[in-house]
């Protein structure tokens, strides 16, 4: 008898969970809003199957007769509004207009397609809400639009590698002269201004080419949990801000290959940054820069550095010593290439 009680028990437990799981799970699946899907079904209708520029056809991501909430790259929240897409990687051409009616988008991922156009036709401003905005190597080009600057709760932003897309589809005709994205007006400070969430910036190849003084002057900087900054290759002249080095949460710096940074500095004034000390730098890339001077022995304290790349630059009368590394005793990798570097023994 005790045992069928349990039995009973059990029976009820089963049953009970059971029935109720699916009905709950079938029910948010039900709840795809019917203007969500209409506008996802718009961008569908509004964007294009592109393998290469040259050959295209409709886009058929989704089946209209299931629900917009279990598409390919679709996902809600609990009451059925879309708040990410993530179609990155599909080769997509045309407009994307329609996000901007979902209106509680928070995650928007385009990477990787095969856009070639300006982005000033949307109004990123419309859509506060996003959090994370990727549209790295679509071959976008032109201005960023101050739109972008008004996304201030963003938390991760990539417009990189643009040209990463005409080389995927240009495969016989490589050429390094393909349009950029510039950041001139608004420029570098307007843009991030805003963005106190701010916690990885990726602009790699985006043209910030105009003038020091209007760049980099970032006494307003307020990022305080940036941790990745990437701007390789943005023809970045000038005095890189200090500041950047002595955010809080900073992890992650990549400003390789800008090639007239500093170029009418004597000293990159590394000596300054490394005072007070950067706590949390893992990885730091300054190489392709025509840095000149010596390297500042206070860099080989950072000894939560993992990652180090100093080559191609113009480092200059510096006799390093292989016993200043040892303190880097987290690095697992380091890049002298190039370097014109007298190697001293220990001791
Ligand atoms: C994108 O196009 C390339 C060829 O241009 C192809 O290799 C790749 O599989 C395509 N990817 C998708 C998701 O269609
Ligand atoms: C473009 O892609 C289509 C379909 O994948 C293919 O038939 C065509 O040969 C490609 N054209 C070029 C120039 O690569
Ligand atoms: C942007 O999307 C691409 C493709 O999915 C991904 O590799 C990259 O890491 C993304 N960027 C960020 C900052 O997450
Ligand atoms: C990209 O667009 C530009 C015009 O903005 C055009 O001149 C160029 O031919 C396009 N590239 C490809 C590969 O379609
Ligand atoms: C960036 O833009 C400026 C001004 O338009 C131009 O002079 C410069 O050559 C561009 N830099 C690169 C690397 O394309
Ligand atoms: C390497 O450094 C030498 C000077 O030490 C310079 O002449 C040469 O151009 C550099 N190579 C490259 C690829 O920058």
């Amino acid at each position: 008898m005790e045992n069928l009680g349990i039995l009973i028990a059990l029976f009820f437990l089963f049953s009970s969970s059971t029935s109720l799981h699916p009905s709950s799970h079938t029910n948010l699946q039900n709840h795809c809003l019917d203007v969500q899907r209409s506008a996802l079904l718009q961008l569908q209708h509004h964007l294009y199957y592109a393998p290469n520029f040259t050959f295209s056809s409709k886009l058929e991501l989704w089946d209209p007769n299931t629900h917009c909430c279990s598409w390919k790259g679709v996902t809600c929240d609990a009451l059925g509004h879309v708040i990410g897409i993530d179609l990155s990687y599909q080769n997509i051409s045309g407009n994307f207009h329609s996000i901007f009616n979902l209106h509680h988008l928070q995650r928007l991922n385009l990477a990787g397609n095969n856009f070639n156009t300006t982005l000033f036709q949307y109004e990123f401003g419309k859509l506060p809400k996003f959090t994370h905005l990727n549209l790295s190597a679509s071959c976008f080009h032109g201005q960023i639009p101050v739109g972008i600057s008004h996304l201030t709760r963003l938390v991760s932003l990539d417009l990189s590698y643009q040209e990463d897309c005409y080389w995927r589809n240009d495969q016989n005709d490589v050429s390094f002269d393909y349009p950029t994205l510039k950041l001139e007006k608004p420029n570098f400070k307007i843009l991030i201004k805003k963005m106190r969430s701010l916690r990885e910036l990726y602009l790699d190849g985006v043209n910030i080419s105009s003038p020091s003084s209007e760049w980099c002057e970032t006494t307003s900087l307020s990022l305080p949990k940036l941790s990745v900054l990437s701007m390789s290759n943005c023809d970045l002249r000038g005095h890189f801000p200090a500041e950047f080095f002595l955010l809080p949460k900073m992890q992650r710096i990549d400003i390789s290959g800008n090639s007239r940074l500093m170029a009418n500095y004597q000293n990159f004034q590394l000596t300054t940054l490394w005072r007070s000390g950067v706590p949390n730098l893992a990885s730091l890339d300054l190489s392709w820069n025509h840095l000149s001077g010596s390297i500042p022995s206070s860099l080989f304290t950072l000894s939560t550095l993992q990652t180090l790349s100093l080559g191609y630059n113009s480092f200059s009368d510096y006799q390093l010593k292989l016993d200043m590394f040892f303190q880097l005793s987290n690095l697992r990798l380091l890049d002298l290439s190039n370097m014109s570097l007298l190697i001293g023994s220990v001791g």
